[in-house]
């Protein structure tokens, strides 16, 4: 059951305990220092950088920063979500969804069109997210065998993703190639 929420944007204090949750939820460094890169990069903006405390321990994160599309002008606004992370003895009670809808209708809020991501594909369903491949839309990098069902979209205005299609890019901390496997 979900007492006791507090879902706001984050702010600078939240820094360390947001690395440490994001540290907890992947089991390493690299999503903890994908967020300080995002958070650092003037590309990456605009970004949602929404926190949700139980009491007051931070228990889920998530990031959305800027995307578009590849050679086209005029584009739609885009954006990714990447990382999000529920505190391990958090997980499987809503608060992912709960923290992802509420990033969605803040990217909404803000005109984005599009957001984008790669990620389980038996959870951002629930969350109205749709392969993104089968919309004609493709990653910054090839994405490795098998990795296909990850890349996922969810449409915040209505016709954009029958309108749209080409690769999508992101700012240069989404991009490492290590992050894609090549
Ligand atoms: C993935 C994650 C964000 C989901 O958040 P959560 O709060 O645990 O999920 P919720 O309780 O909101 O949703 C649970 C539902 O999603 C599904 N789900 C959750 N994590 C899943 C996963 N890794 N793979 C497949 N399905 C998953 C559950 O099966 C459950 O489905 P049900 O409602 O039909 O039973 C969270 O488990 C997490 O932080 N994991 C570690 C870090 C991570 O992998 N982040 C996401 C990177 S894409």
């Amino acid at each position: 059951m979900m007492t006791d929420i507090l879902l706001c944007p984050a702010c600078p204090a939240d820094l360390p305990a947001i690395l440490d949750l994001n540290r907890l939820a992947f089991g390493g460094e690299a999503e903890a220092e994908l967020v300080e890169a995002l958070l650092a990069d003037p590309a990456a903006a605009p970004l949602v950088n929404l926190v949700l405390f139980q009491g007051d321990i931070l228990r889920a994160h998530v990031l959305l920063s800027r995307g578009w599309l590849d050679e086209v002008a005029d584009g739609p606004a885009l954006s990714w979500l990447a990382p999000l992370a529920v505190h391990p003895e958090r997980q499987g009670r809503g608060l992912g969804q709960a923290l992802t809808h509420a990033a969605s209708a803040m990217a909404a809020e803000m005109g984005q069109a599009l957001i984008f991501l790669m990620g389980h594909p038996g959870f951002y369903p629930k969350c109205g997210y749709v392969p993104a491949g089968a919309h004609g839309f493709t990653t910054p990098h090839p994405l490795p065998d098998g990795a296909q069902p990850a890349w996922m979209v969810r449409e915040l205005q209505r016709g954009a993703l029958s309108h749209w299609s080409g690769r999508v890019r992101a700012s240069e901390p989404l991009e490492r190639p290590e992050l894609w496997g090549s």
